[in-house]
């Protein structure tokens, strides 16, 4: 939820700010803005819109200086319009900020600061927090690290932000508490870049600096960065992190959409998953997350599994894995209920939270409680150092890469890649798998990718297929056993980046409600592959059919009955039916993205929706 960053240095900052706005971009995108300091004057820029809105209010006169702050906004407090766009400067013009986060008092510090006298141009908690600031700088007659310091111990909330005194302009500070900062530091300590993540200086530094909660630092330029606690000003010593993203990365390669080129990077980034840890010509599956508390996973009582949105999907896939494979009870929560509903959690429990961006602020409190209630916490996250990561006792990074489309596709899967290797291993542990099965697994999942290919090579048809019922304004997706979870996903993928209406349903259960929206011509995705309960999808799809509805099913390679019953028919490669996931998942995806392409919508930037969601 939105996104900060900034340069202090020797070069230009205005190109630097604008394309880091445009790669932290998928963290919100309802406005834009940014400050520059030149010849010792500040101008601020910022519209409702995104960065190529932003830009083009910027005249080529006004781009220049060296030191810039820029935010690309989720909107929180205030609807998303000019002036409640970020940066937002304190009422003696003197102080910039830009912050990602919510002031959750802010009211109240509003009210103190309007009887004394100051003003208000926005709605937002932002400008409640750098006039607080100058307050506290005027009162205390101190440098504006010292005020922002004192500010901070006054709010209560999250924050990642920066803030630019214009009668100090060397330095930077910046600040920490729930919100993601990284600091990129220059070559001999010239120039200094701070951003959400390290994505909008990569090709300038690979030194960066991850600020930790409640952490403030002093940036000056052709000095250091000084990191002090925000709580009592002690000093820290910070660790410099050698940053291992590179620029393909972040880049679209070719591909018309991160979407589309994340989609096709799955088999890469489920090898990137497994490597190292699914071992089959030894036998083994090595995970030293898990074999670090193996003792806490063979005896647990049941396993918690925690998360939101896809995440939540790839955790009810894991619900199947886990007691089918290893015999363990499971419950799978939505973090925002299960952190307010004084759920009964007991030392004999293990929690599993699952987050691609390791910063879901739901997901981030349900394991704070969690382990205050005595679990054992375990994170399955993609974004390596991320909050959820650290508050983990222990985890298991997805090493998915980069995810920038806002609709998660490869983190879903590697996700569920990750869950089936810790699945199998407990199952092996516990002596509920034999032998012969375990081995079988193993050497199946490492053909997953080769079999992800096949289906990739599809695209073609899928994308026929698309065209097919992209102007229906609702749909339904099915599927039994460990497909139900997919056919959510699949529903969710749809609805989030096309607009179209679409639930997902366990088979069986159309006949409970559902079915009542099947008339002619009436999409209905099946996931209706030849293992688990096929015979009763079969008859499912003989329900649909008997009432007109379009049938598009996805199918084992080889299939007759489904393909001679469906409209169209999408094949997959034989697979385990706990395996399936990893590829039915696949052809849904597809026809989501071709879909929302037809339909003309902004397949990586989906309206209202923001990657990381670090508000409640
Ligand atoms: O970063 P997380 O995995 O914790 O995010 C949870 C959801 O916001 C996320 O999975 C969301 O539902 C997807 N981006 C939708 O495609």
């Amino acid at each position: 939820m939105c996104g900060i960053t900034g340069y202090i240095g020797k070069r230009e900052a205005y190109p630097i700010v604008i394309k880091g706005l445009q790669r932290l971009e998928y963290r919100g995108y309802d406005s834009a803005g940014l400050m520059l300091y030149n010849q010792d004057e500040t101008s601020v820029f910022k519209t409702k819109g995104k960065v190529v809105d932003l830009e083009a209010i910027v005249s080529e006169e006004n781009r220049h200086g060296n030191i810039c702050i820029g935010h690309t906004r989720w909107a929180t407090h205030g609807v998303p319009n000019d002036v409640n766009s970020h940066p937002h400067v304190s009422n003696s013009g003197d102080l910039t900020i830009i912050h990602n986060g919510i002031i959750e008092n802010y009211d109240t510090i509003k009210n103190e600061l309007v009887q004394r006298g100051y003003q208000f141009k926005s709605d937002t908690d932002t400008e409640v927090l750098v006039n607080l600031i100058e307050e506290v700088q005027i009162q205390e007659k101190c440098p504006i690290a010292k005020a922002v310091q004192l500010a901070l111990n006054d709010v209560i909330g999250a924050y990642a932000i920066a803030v630019f005194d214009k009668k100090e302009p060397n330095k930077l500070v910046a600040a920490k508490l729930g919100s993601p900062l990284a600091i990129g530091i220059g070559e001999n300590n010239e120039e200094f870049f701070i951003a959400s993540d390290a994505s909008p200086f990569i090709e300038y530094t690979k030194n960066a600096i991850y600020l930790q909660d409640e952490e403030l630092a002093v940036i000056e330029k052709n000095t250091a960065v000084e990191v002090r606690k925000i709580h009592d000003d002690s000093s820290v010593e910070p660790e410099i992190h050698a940053l291992k993203l590179n620029l393909a990365q972040i880049e679209k390669e070719g591909f018309d959409h991160f979407m589309l080129k994340e989609i096709y990077e799955q088999p890469k980034a489920i090898i990137d998953t497994y490597r190292g840890r699914l071992l089959p010509n030894e036998g083994i599956i090595r995970m030293a997350g898990v074999e670090e508390y193996i003792d806490r996973f063979k005896s647990a009582n049941r396993i918690i599994i925690i998360a939101c949105g896809t995440s939540w999907h790839a955790g009810l896939v894991a619900e199947y894995l886990f007691e089918d494979l290893a015999r363990i009870p499971v419950e799978v929560e939505y973090a925002s209920e299960f952190r307010y509903r004084n759920p009964i959690i007991t030392e004999k429990d293990v929690v599993i939270a699952i987050s691609q961006s390791g910063e879901t602020a739901d997901s981030l409190a349900a394991i704070k409680m969690a382990k205050e209630a005595g679990a054992y916490v375990f994170g399955v996250c993609n974004v390596v150092g991320s909050s959820i990561a650290r508050e983990s006792h222990s985890g298991a990074y997805t090493h998915a890469g980069p995810e920038i489309g806002v609709a998660s596709t490869k983190a879903f899967t590697t996700q569920i890649t990750l869950l089936t290797l810790i699945a199998l291993k407990l199952g092996k542990e516990k002596g509920n798998l034999s032998n012969s099965d375990f081995h079988a697994y193993l050497q199946n999942m490492e053909l997953i990718p080769a079999k992800l290919e096949k289906i990739l090579a599809q695209n073609d048809l899928i994308k026929e297929i698309a065209s097919g019922f992209s102007d229906t304004p609702s749909c339904l997706f099915l599927g039994r056993g460990y497909n139900f979870p997919v056919a959510l996903e699949g529903a969710l993928k749809l609805k989030e980046i096309s607009y179209i209406h679409a639930e997902g349903y366990p088979a069986a259960e159309m006949k409970h409600g559902p079915i009542a929206l099947i008339e002619d011509d009436y999409p209905v995705i099946v996931v209706a592959i030849n293992k688990g309960h096929y015979e009763k999808v079969v008859s499912n799809i003989q329900e649909i059919k008997s009432r007109k509805g379009k049938i598009i099913a996805v199918v084992t390679e080889g299939d007759v009955t489904v393909k001679e019953m469906a409209d169209y028919a999408i094949e997959i490669p034989e697979v385990d039916e706990a395996l399936s996931p990893l590829l039915t998942t696949i052809p849904l995806q597809l026809l989501s993205y071709h879909v929302a392409v037809l339909r003309g919508c902004n397949v990586d930037q989906p309206r209202n929706l923001a990657k990381s969601v670090t508000v409640e």
